[in-house]
């Protein structure tokens, strides 16, 4: 079924080995713009970000101070870290926004398409602090640190630790179709 599947969707996957290379600043750029594109409830666009690369090294290792130690063995080789968030609340109303993590998703959904177009990876962590974040970034209550994502261009897995090469793969684990789709009711059809 792959090669039916679009390109840049097919192809993607999350690296933890990245190149010894700089994001150029206008290919960064694309990746937020691409991010900001994205649909959200109400066109409320909850998503928010914090980024740094490591030629700006003091916000750099802010943000990698947030990452929980597997990830940090790795993402010392990605030249960009970004930190995403939301807004709790609609700014229309102050009413919860339930959907903001949703809306945020479809944000790094683009982000990861865009990327994969400029042969950048993405690989996106729940492993960090999020208390840790917004102490270090001084986040506002209404703002709730979601997940945070290394960037860069593709790196040689030799440079991994051992036991992280080992899982270095572009190789694809999925449910299959009939698992996750449900004509009617779900119970007739488990
Ligand atoms: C919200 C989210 C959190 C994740 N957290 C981590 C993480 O903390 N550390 C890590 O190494 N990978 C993490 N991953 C990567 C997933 O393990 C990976 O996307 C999944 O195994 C599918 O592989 P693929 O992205 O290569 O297709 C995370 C992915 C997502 C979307």
């Amino acid at each position: 079924m792959s090669q039916h599947i679009h390109e840049l969707i097919d192809k993607r996957w999350s690296p933890r080995s990245f190149a010894n290379k700089a994001i150029e600043m206008d290919k960064l750029e694309k990746l937020f713009t691409a991010a900001s594109y994205a649909a959200s409830c109400y066109n409320e666009q909850p998503w928010r970000f914090v980024y740094a690369t490591n030629e700006y090294p003091e916000g750099y290792k802010q943000l990698f101070s947030c990452l929980g130690e597997f990830n940090q063995m790795w993402v010392k080789t990605a030249p960009v870290i970004i930190l995403t968030l939301v807004a709790k609340n609609f700014a229309r109303n102050q009413n919860p926004n339930a959907h903001a993590q949703h809306d945020l998703g479809l944000a790094i959904g683009n982000m990861s398409v865009q990327a994969m177009s400029m042969d950048l990876y993405l690989h996106q962590m729940a492993g960090f602090s999020v208390e840790k974040a917004i102490e270090v970034f001084n986040i506002p209550d209404d703002f709730e640190p979601v997940t945070m994502i290394a960037v860069g261009y593709l790196g040689d897995p030799s440079q991994l630790p051992d036991s992280i090469r080992e899982m270095e793969s572009p190789k694809r684990d999925r449910k299959n179709l009939d698992q996750l789709l449900f004509d009617g009711d779900w119970e007739k059809l488990k």
